[in-house]
């Protein structure tokens, strides 16, 4: 008889009750007392009524009852691996944050990917953006680096970011579609946002349908600073490169493997890791200063626009490894909260305004979703450096201040004090401007880095982009956004605009969308920074 069996038998009514013997643990209620009977509530008489003195009855329905939290309310459907960042070389020259100053040092990390607008229990290979949310454990506090695997943005500024969201996610008459298939609302907000041209092209490309989580770039998309020991800034993009190179399926394929296994990212991530076969990235930066950003084209602070590599070469300064999955996902995957305003001191934001208004929104969404302020208190997002502060009680504290002293300054030489040398400084960036809503001239060309792209693309991934668009456009019900849409792709590309017009059968094709900016190709040549 197999230890099953042993452990398996009848009860009264006929059921099958498991016991406790030798080993096994005692079923107990979550205060720990012992249990004798789960199958059965207490009742008057075998056949009831049920009494509500019985407190496991009671207790087991009511922490039933209450085990959703909200799904994140954009990356709902995600999944994460533990691992660690090495740093290959000090980068003190540009940085004083501790992870990059001692070769070879590994820090320990957890990767959380995604896609963007699908419910939790959406599928795998939709057309959408993936997520690629990294937390690294330093020494000075966790450093996030909340990343897309394309390396631009729909919007430039924040403050757009809720109606983006509404209408790609379901509608709210009808509650459907997901991003799988292309809808009204989504594409009549593209179509009345020039901006989002660069980031569309992107989208239309094999990029939004990778392979698998371990065939994608990750890309920390806004301009970032470094400051070293003297407090000197220099600028810096992050972009993570999977050793395995780049991959994707086709349309056809996507569609086929969502039917047939809608967990298909998962998957591959859970058995490359199981088997030994640990996913790696480089961490590559592009490093510029002022100079360069007065120089470049483009304004280094709008996010619909990235910096050619062939103008600055990505330099690889350190690896990340996933060698280990979570033991549970609800406790670390799902609970895990990254916040772009999670930097160690010599990382610091740009004005970029689509990142700033994402520090507010991280650590906003976190209390709405993790239920409490101490949402740090849960292992997954606390720091594994020491840490002490003032802060204490709120639902679910665990950890208070020690002894009568939480506050400063005080009398008694007790507790944490701040250290200036140490801590977290701002860049000091002179400002003197009047305070205005505003978008800057700078921001205004919306077609030539969408340009720069798809010439950037081989003839079938060209061609992919154009049966994408057409596959999507077709499912718009209102002319008039296909027909404005049209007029943006002839900004772009006057042969995949009309391509694009003849499939979905428009007979006239449209004037161009207004340009603000004439578009332009030539980009200027600028040597990178060594490190
Ligand atoms: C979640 C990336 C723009 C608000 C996420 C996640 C990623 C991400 C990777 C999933 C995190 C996880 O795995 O738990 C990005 C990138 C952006 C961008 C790369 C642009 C460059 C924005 C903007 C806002 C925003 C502009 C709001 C102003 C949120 C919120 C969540 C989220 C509220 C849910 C967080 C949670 O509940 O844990 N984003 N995002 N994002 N993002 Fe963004």
């Amino acid at each position: 008889a197999t230890i099953h069996d042993q452990t398996l038998s009848r009860g009264n009514g006929g059921e099958l009750h498991q016991f406790a013997q030798g080993d096994t643990p005692v079923l107990t209620t979550a205060q720990g007392g012992p249990v004798a009977d789960d199958q059965n509530t207490l009742k008057v008489g075998a056949r009831g009524p049920a009494l509500i003195e019985d407190f496991h009855f009671r207790e087991k329905m009511f922490h039933f009852d209450h085990e959703r939290i909200p799904e994140r309310v954009v990356h709902a459907r995600g999944y994460g691996a533990h691992g660690y960042f090495e740093t290959y070389e000090s980068l003190a020259k540009y940085t004083r944050a501790d992870l990059f100053q001692r070769p070879g040092e590994k820090t320990p990390a957890f990767v959380r990917f995604s896609t963007v607008a699908g419910s939790k229990g959406s599928f795998d290979l939709a057309r959408d953006v993936r997520g690629f949310a990294v937390k690294i454990y330093t020494q000075e506090g966790n450093w996030d680096l909340v990343g897309n695997n394309i390396p631009v943005f729909f919007i430039q500024d924040a403050i757009k970011f809720p109606d983006v969201i509404h209408a790609v996610k379901p509608e709210p008459d009808r509650g459907f579609p997901q991003a799988q298939s292309a809808h009204d609302n989504f594409w009549d907000f593209i179509s009345l946002t020039p901006e989002s041209m660069h980031m569309i092209m992107w989208v239309m490309s094999d990029r939004a349908i990778p392979r698998s989580f371990r065939f994608m770039e990750g890309f920390g998309v806004h301009t970032f600073r470094l400051l070293n020991a003297k407090d000197e800034s220099t600028f810096v993009k992050f972009i993570w490169k999977p050793k395995l190179g780049l991959q994707s399926v086709v349309w056809n394929e996507a569609v086929k493997i969502n039917g047939a296994d809608p967990d298909f990212h998962r998957r591959d991530l859970w058995e490359a890791i199981q088997s030994g076969n640990f996913p790696e990235w480089e961490l590559c930066v592009q490093l510029f200063d002022q100079k360069f950003a007065d120089s470049f084209d483009f304004d280094l602070l709008d996010p619909t626009k990235l910096i050619p590599e062939e103008i600055i070469k990505p330099v690889p300064v350190g690896r990340l490894v996933l060698d280990r999955m979570p033991d549970n996902f609800f406790a670390e995957t799902e609970q895990v909260a990254f916040m772009t305003q999670n930097v160690p001191p010599g990382i610091d934001f740009s004005n970029d305004p689509l990142l700033q208004g994402r520090n507010f929104s991280y650590l906003d969404t976190q209390l709405k979703r993790l239920g409490s302020p101490n949402f740090t208190h849960i292992p997954i997002n606390a720091p594994k450096c020491p840490f002490a502060h003032f802060q204490q009680d709120g639902h679910m504290a665990m950890r208070n201040p020690v002894g009568r002293t939480n506050y400063q300054p005080n009398s008694r030489g007790e507790g944490p004090r701040p250290d200036p040398a140490r801590g977290f400084r701002s860049f000091a960036e002179e400002i003197d401007a009047p305070k205005v809503r505003l978008r800057p001239e700078s921001f205004a060309d919306h077609y030539s880095q969408a340009r720069q792209f798809f010439n950037s693309q081989t003839g079938p991934e060209q061609k992919h982009i154009a049966m994408a668009l057409t596959f999507e456009l077709s499912k718009v019900e209102d002319v008039v956004i296909r027909e404005r849409m049209v007029a943006h792709l002839l900004n772009i590309d006057e042969a995949l605009g009309a391509t694009v017009a003849d499939k979905l059968g428009i007979e006239k094709l449209p004037k161009p969308a207004d340009a603000a900016v004439t578009p332009r190709d030539d980009l200027p040549a600028s040597p990178a920074l060594s490190i």
